[in-house]
């Protein structure tokens, strides 16, 4: 999606807010996690925007049980498809399965006027097509 009214300093355009449903099914964005290639994903859980890398704390595998979906059949927890680790949505904790004692790896979000953002970490960084439209720094 065109970023017409200019990313927030330091932030990186995730999707459209509409797009993301409550309890939905996730948007998945490439991200390197120390400099590898890795899949992450956002969705919304009780209002709020929450993101992840997509990676199970068990076996460092994707999750998803089809392409950005991530939720139980209650649309309580987010359920790993490959030995069905779940996990806290809004914590990324690990509430039962073989994860036990594991959690997500958080991306920090922002949702502003109708548009979903994520913020680059020291070990989670945008690709490098992405990097470059990347605003140079961030005065938050
Ligand atoms: S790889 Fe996710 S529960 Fe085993």
């Amino acid at each position: 999606m065109p970023d017409e009214g200019g990313s927030p300093p330091g932030a990186i355009l995730l999707c459209a807010s509409d797009q993301l449903e409550e309890s939905g099914r996730g948007a998945v964005f490439d991200v390197l996690l120390w400099r590898a290639p890795v899949r992450a994903f956002a969705l919304r859980y009780e209002g709020r925007v929450v993101a992840y890398v997509n990676r199970c704390a068990h076996v460092p595998t994707e999750m998803d049980w089809l392409p950005g979906e991530f939720l139980d059949a209650d649309r309580r927890y987010i359920l790993c498809s490959l030995h069905g680790a779940a996990y806290e949505p809004t914590s990324g904790r690990c509430v039962g399965g073989p994860c036990t004692g594991g959690r997500l790896m958080a991306i920090e979000v922002l949702e502003r006027d109708g548009r979903v953002y994520w913020y680059p970490s020291r070990d989670i960084r945008p690709p490098p097509a992405v990097e470059q439209e990347e605003s140079p720094t961030r005065h938050e």
